[in-house]
């Protein structure tokens, strides 16, 4: 379906859950979720009603995301069902990787072509660091089962941060030599949380074009990164710059919350509920929603925050 502005809806990001088994700091608090009532929380029969109607209304493509995806009970259910919707071209996940080892094959069986995992850094101890508690080991273990188990793309996704991990962008890059997948950097968003990162935490995907001045530029493939390789590489480098080269113009998602809101835009405060409505009604918010995107999300920088109102685990990214 079009939008106001001409935009072609046709993309869903369909957040499961909104725990997860790792504590990033950029995503949520390190005291985790204040566990939301169960019947708060769209059903697997939700979802799946909200994908169909979705699909009627020319969504064709799904991505599932959390929190963290691999550690809802059902999801090999849910994304076997809502993969075999007509009209669902295909259905992606992005992940932490944690749960890989044990969950690629069967979300592999159950439909799901593609996945995005998030890596921010090679060193175990800045790993545990950002993370909270999760270990590397773990998931470049999941990163190799992945690539075992023959997934028609695998794309790394490492957040930017200033101070943090910006004297990584080469090693990080030369992931794309060692394996066939795509490396993203993306800047940091400022969420609700995110109070713990300075000024300086916010810099700009340019500095990854400075690092690496033999990046060739490549043609865009509809997503949202700018996309370059290094000379011989198996995989691209891409650029995903909501802060300094927003991409709202070419904006062709939607967003569909755990607890089952729709959400136009990322950085917006607009919400729609769908738990507990028919086919009808869902349908109804659904064009409501994707009339009510905005041109775009507005100023986003450290000092003028997103205005979701929520952090990024409860949204999904
Ligand atoms: P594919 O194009 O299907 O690979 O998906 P993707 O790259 O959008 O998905 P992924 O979940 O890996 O997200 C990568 C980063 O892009 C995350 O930090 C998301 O928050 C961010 N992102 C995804 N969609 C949007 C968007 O519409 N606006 C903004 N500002 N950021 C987005
Ligand atoms: N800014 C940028 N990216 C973020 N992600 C989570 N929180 C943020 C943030 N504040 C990324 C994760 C994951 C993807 C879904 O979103 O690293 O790869
Ligand atoms: Fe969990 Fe992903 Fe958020 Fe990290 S970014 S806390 S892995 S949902």
């Amino acid at each position: 379906m079009l939008d106001r502005y001409g935009r072609n809806i046709t993309y869903l990001r369909l957040s499961v859950t909104e725990l997860c088994n790792l504590r990033c700091r950029y995503c949520m608090p390190e005291e985790g979720v204040c566990k939301k009532e169960h019947s708060e929380m769209l059903t697997e029969e939700e979802i799946v009603l909200a994908v169909e109607t979705a699909a009627e209304l020319g969504i064709n493509k799904l991505r599932i995301t959390g929190g963290e995806p691999l550690v809802k009970k059902n999801i090999d259910s849910i994304c076997e069902r809502t993969a075999a919707v007509p009209g669902i071209r295909e259905v992606c996940i992005t992940t932490n990787g944690v749960l890989l080892p044990k969950l690629a094959r069967p979300l592999k069986d159950a439909g799901v072509r593609r996945l995005n995992i998030s890596l921010d850094t090679l060193d175990a101890e800045k790993f545990r660091y950002i993370t909270r508690l999760g270990s590397l080991e773990d998931v470049l273990r999941g990163v190799e089962t992945a690539l075992e188990t023959g997934f028609e793309k695998i794309k790394l996704n490492a957040v930017l941060i200033g101070g943090f991990n910006e004297d990584e962008i080469a090693p990080l890059a030369g992931l794309t030599k060692r394996w066939p997948v795509d490396l993203r950097f993306i800047e940091l968003m400022p969420m609700l949380d995110s109070s713990e990162f300075g000024p300086e935490a916010f810099i700009p995907c340019e500095r990854v074009l400075q690092a690496l001045p033999e990046l060739e530029e490549q043609e865009r493939d509809g997503g949202v990164a700018r996309l370059y390789r290094l000379p011989g590489a198996q995989g691209r480098i891409g650029l995903i710059s909501p802060l300094s080269s927003h991409f709202c113009g070419e904006c062709n998602r939607i967003r569909l919350t755990a607890d089952g809101k729709l959400k136009p835009c990322l950085h917006g405060k607009a919400e729609f509920p769908i738990k507990g409505l028919d086919r009808e009604g869902m349908r109804e918010q659904f064009r409501t929603a994707m009339l009510a995107k905005p041109e775009w999300h507005g100023e986003l920088s450290y000092a003028s925050r997103s205005q979701a109102g929520r952090n990024m685990n409860t949204i999904g990214g």
